[in-house]
């Protein structure tokens, strides 16, 4: 055994600013409260997270891996040799490291906000695939970064973007998210996603609402991150974890209620809630296949194909930048 390779170079964008503080505040003196969703993913939130994708109510990970697996060699052959994949969110590293294992890329970038996850990451999967360029970037992939250059020459650059966490913005938002991923990667690139799909909404609805409460706990820890990191008064107990499929919009809701009129304080401010009020969290938008095709196409990209569970719970799309 030779020594302990060195783990790769972070490029780090990290925002200096506290944004979560100014984003925590103004959300909540909305009149409709409510909390961005990527402030789950704290150290704690992630294993929460990661908790989640393993109970047997919410169907999208496992879903997902195994459309990975049944379908990996048609993927990676239409994502093709010689690319440089970029991972928006790289989290934790099943489907990664499927995906790795088949195409075997010449650099591979994930890009994360959690510094010490992505660190973690990128030196296991440096010790695992020598041959791949590990680029790590820590940003908030939603905001302006600047992609590192990969020592060799790549055939074309592939955003990998898995989960369905594309259902946690807006369709305006998704669109213009998806448009940026299509500039990153310019002509000749494409984008490896994950999309769930509209369903039955029981199944919906049990995926939200877990019978052992690890979704209402990670909903739930919101508010203890922010007691935490902006010394504020929420009481846990006196509040609950609601999620509802909201046909209208083809969304899941995630709030937290008020279970009492109360009073919070935060960073000087005084937060009042009424009887059954609500902070909205999270919502996670649910497409048809010819939705979603439509939202693909006003951001500049082409389906090439798709791949789905026998059950159509869930959808791979490969799309190619127009
Ligand atoms: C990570 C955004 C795909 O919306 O299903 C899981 C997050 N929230 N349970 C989703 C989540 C509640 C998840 N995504």
């Amino acid at each position: 055994m030779q020594g302990t390779p060195q783990p790769p170079k972070l490029y780090d964008f990290a925002p200096r600013l506290n944004t979560f503080r100014t984003d925590v505040i103004q959300g909540l003196q909305r009149p409709l409260k409510e909390l961005p969703s990527k402030y789950f993913y704290d150290e704690i939130g992630s294993q929460l997270f990661d908790q989640i994708c393993e109970l047997p109510e919410y169907y999208p990970t496992r879903t997902e891996i195994s459309i990975m697996q049944r379908n990996i060699q048609h993927i990676a052959s239409a994502l093709g040799p010689r690319c440089m994949l970029i991972e928006y969110g790289s989290g934790s590293s099943v489907k990664t490291r499927q995906l790795l294992e088949q195409l075997r890329p010449t650099a591979y970038v994930p890009i994360d906000i959690s510094r010490q996850h992505l660190l973690n990451t990128a030196t296991e999967l440096a010790q695992a695939y020598p041959d791949i360029e590990m680029l790590p970037v820590c940003a908030d992939y939603t905001s302006n970064f600047t992609l590192p250059q990969p020592s060799v020459k790549v055939a074309r650059r592939i955003a990998y973007y898995p989960g369905s966490t594309i259902g946690n913005f807006d369709p305006n938002a998704a669109i213009r998210f998806l448009a940026s991923i299509a500039q990153t990667c310019g002509q000749g690139g494409g984008l490896l996603i994950g999309v769930d799909l509209k369903k039955e909404c029981n199944i919906l609805h049990r995926a939200y609402n877990d019978s052992e409460g690890v979704t209402a706990q990670f909903n739930l820890h919101l508010l203890e991150r922010i007691n935490l990191e902006l010394s504020s008064n929420f009481q846990l107990d006196q509040f609950s974890h609601y999620a509802f499929y909201n046909p209208t919009l083809g969304r899941i809701e995630m709030h937290l209620e008020s279970l009492c009129r109360q009073q919070v304080h935060l960073d000087g401010q005084m937060v009042a809630f009424k009887l059954g009020e609500t902070i909205w969290t999270e919502s996670s938008y649910k497409f048809t296949l010819e939705e979603f095709a439509q939202l693909a196409s006003e951001a500049g990209f082409r389906i090439e194909q798709v791949w789905l569970d026998t059950q159509q719970l869930f959808s791979i799309q490969y799309l190619s930048v127009e």
